[in-house]
């Protein structure tokens, strides 16, 4: 990277027109290009002149932040919170002793008519009593929008902005512990609309929810001991078992999870092959009419597992299931 030839006092009057007007404008009042502003700005930082530039137009920045973020952001923003998104970096958590009790639950589909709030709350509420360490979302946070015929008719949320902030309105209830989710297909519908990334920005803005990827995240215990959230974009299918069976067969040796937790089918399952101990967890959301269309049942509920591990692995999983009928 070339440095400048700018005097001191050089960087400081463009700094000082860059606060002001931005990039692009400040190339072409000052007639040069964008990547010429960016060298002077990046130079002006290193000589650490770049904020004396102008002192009421970096007030004038510092106003409009305060004025565009409310108080929650700012406080997630001062705190500098990372997004764990990097699919293959594993989020590592630091236990005292060798147990950990998870609330699991996936499928919420925030904003269908099939969403009910309060199994949220239950599910919150029963968490609190068993003093749960963290909360895990196996994806679908949102129920998006996917353009299907009449599907706009099943929402009582529209779009990206209702839906999202009718999650931050419910997830920001919790405030007891972590909660670490991943996306799915549903939620990635808006990626494909307008590229946005409605988990991740539900993360931004809650100092306890997580996002940990799209469709699979992992969660580090130990060394040896790690559980794997995973949804999927794969059709539903009509056996129960036969999707998590599937997946339990396909993972490669030595990148095999002790335990995962699925979402996807919207089914209550449960297996042990292969030395992962595998759980589909249901849903949040009751049968869709898309889904009685295609004969296809669901298990509205969540689960509570107490898990003991040690170096070597898991040494006991105690589960408790919570339907709603
Ligand atoms: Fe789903």
């Amino acid at each position: 990277m070339g440095k400048t030839n700018y005097s001191d006092k050089r960087l400081k009057e463009i700094s000082s027109v860059y606060l002001e007007n931005g990039l692009a404008k400040t190339a072409k009042l000052l007639g040069v290009k964008n990547s010429t502003v960016e060298r002077a700005i990046r130079e002006a930082k290193a000589r650490d002149i770049f904020m004396d530039a102008g002192d009421n137009s970096t007030k004038k920045y510092i106003n409009k932040i305060l004025e565009t973020y409310t108080d929650q952001e700012l406080k997630v923003l001062a705190n500098g919170k990372k997004q764990l998104l990097e699919a293959n970096k594993k989020l590592n958590i630091n236990f005292d002793g060798n147990r950990v009790k998870i609330g699991v639950f996936g499928d919420t589909h925030i904003g269908h008519k099939k969403f009910y709030e309060q199994r949220v709350y239950a599910a919150f509420e029963e968490f609190k009593k068993e003093k749960i360490d963290f909360i895990c979302h196996t994806g679908d946070v949102t129920e998006g929008m996917s353009h299907r015929p009449g599907h706009i008719y099943e929402l009582t949320h529209l779009g990206y902005d209702q839906q999202k902030q009718y999650a931050i309105d419910i997830f920001g209830q919790w405030k007891d512990s972590p909660i670490y989710a991943i996306d799915g297909n549903h939620d990635r519908w808006y990626i494909k609309s307008n590229g946005a990334l409605i988990v991740k920005d539900i993360a931004t803005q809650l100092e306890n929810f997580h996002f940990l990827g799209h469709d699979e995240g992992d969660i580090q215990l130990n060394n040896n001991t790690f559980i794997r959230l995973w949804h999927g974009e794969d059709g539903n299918s009509y056996a129960l078992s036969y999707r998590v069976q599937k997946i339990l067969e396909s993972l490669q040796g030595g990148d095999k999870p002790n335990i995962m937790f699925c979402g996807h089918t919207h089914k209550y399952v449960k297996l042990f092959e292969r030395n992962v101990h595998a759980i589909s967890i249901g849903c949040i959301e009751d049968q869709t009419k898309w889904m009685r269309g295609k004969r296809i049942a669901a298990n509205p509920g969540f689960g509570i597992y107490d898990i003991t591990f040690n170096d070597t692995g898991i040494v006991k999983l105690k589960e408790t299931f919570y339907p709603f009928y």
